[in-house]
């Protein structure tokens, strides 16, 4: 298949290559390529020619979605349109990415497919705004929502965490629940995700659940590094946005597919970073 990634220099965009090794992939980093621009997404599609276009790109920061709506809502809901719009005319497939913050949070019990969204932050109303553009332009669409995804080279909470530094105290919140996903996974997953052809919405995230307060000691003792990690109330954190309570996913499509569990994610983020490290990278 010829595969066209956008938004190819982040956390999911640079994961992807790796596990699409059967296909010829074209990435499209935001400098190459910017999704909002509908004439930009027209010229990369019609010299390309793929046969599904992953569109990894997208506002990605919760609290500052909360004070940049229209910035959010273009990225996540008129650039995924765009490509939705473009690949339909070619008859090309579109796999775009979202989120488990469509949620609200009230479940306790993990996410399937067929729940009700009820997004309680913009980023998770401009989400499910792309989801919906998505599916209304292209029938041929895969939209995958997954949750607290992380990868070396981003931003995401492990990295967050580890900038701290280590022999010190760490606070970090005990109240929201979800399911830390290892980008390399989800990368995985996608690749035997489109070989099925079964479009639709799908549920892909870390197996299991974790309390950002359990990920970070398993981080921390994963790592082998010495902090002190004290599990405290969302109430310490002065977030900009609201965040469900709990956005644990499960899928209950009949592709059967499961990433390894969140555990084996930080396991493989902490080998990874030692074998980094080693090279004096
Ligand atoms: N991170 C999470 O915890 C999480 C959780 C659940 C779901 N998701 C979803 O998973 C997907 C991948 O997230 P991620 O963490 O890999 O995101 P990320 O690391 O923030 O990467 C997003 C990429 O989009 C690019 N981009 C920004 N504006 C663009 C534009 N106008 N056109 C093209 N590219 C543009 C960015 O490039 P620049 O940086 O150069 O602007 C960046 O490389 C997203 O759909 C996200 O909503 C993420």
């Amino acid at each position: 298949m010829k595969i066209l990634i956008t938004g190819a220099g982040g956390q999911l965009g640079r994961s992807l290559p790796a596990a699409l090794f059967r296909h010829v992939v074209t990435t499209l980093p935001h400098k190459e390529l910017d999704i909002t621009r509908l004439n930009q997404v027209r010229e990369a599609i019609r010299i390309y020619r793929p046969n599904l276009v992953i569109n990894a790109a997208a506002f990605s920061s919760v609290d500052a979605a909360e004070g940049q709506k229209d910035q959010a809502f273009r990225l996540n809901l008129l650039g995924p349109e765009n490509i939705a719009k473009v690949t339909a005319e070619y008859g090309a497939a579109i796999l775009h990415v979202s989120t488990g913050y469509v949620f609200d949070g009230a479940a306790r019990l993990p996410y399937r497919e067929i729940d009700q969204p009820n997004p309680i932050s913009v980023y998770g109303k401009s989400k499910l705004a792309g989801e919906h553009a998505v599916a209304a332009a292209n029938p041929l669409h895969y939209i995958v929502r997954t949750a607290w995804l992380y990868h070396e080279a981003g931003n995401g909470f492990p990295n967050k965490l580890t900038s701290l530094g280590t022999g010190r105290e760490i606070r970090v919140n005990r109240e929201q629940r979800s399911s830390p996903t290892y980008a390399p996974h989800l990368a995985r997953g996608i690749a035997d995700l489109i070989e099925t052809h079964i479009y639709g919405t799908h549920h892909m995230a870390g197996t299991g659940s974790a309390s950002r307060f359990e990920f970070a000691r398993a981080l921390y003792s994963f790592l082998g590094l010495k902090a002190e990690v004290i599990p405290v109330s969302v109430k310490e954190f002065s977030e900009f946005a609201e965040r469900p309570k709990y956005s644990v996913l499960t899928s209950r499509r009949e592709t059967q597919i499961r990433l390894p569990d969140w555990e084996q994610g930080l396991t493989d983020f902490a080998s990874t970073l030692r074998r980094a490290r080693a090279a004096g990278v």
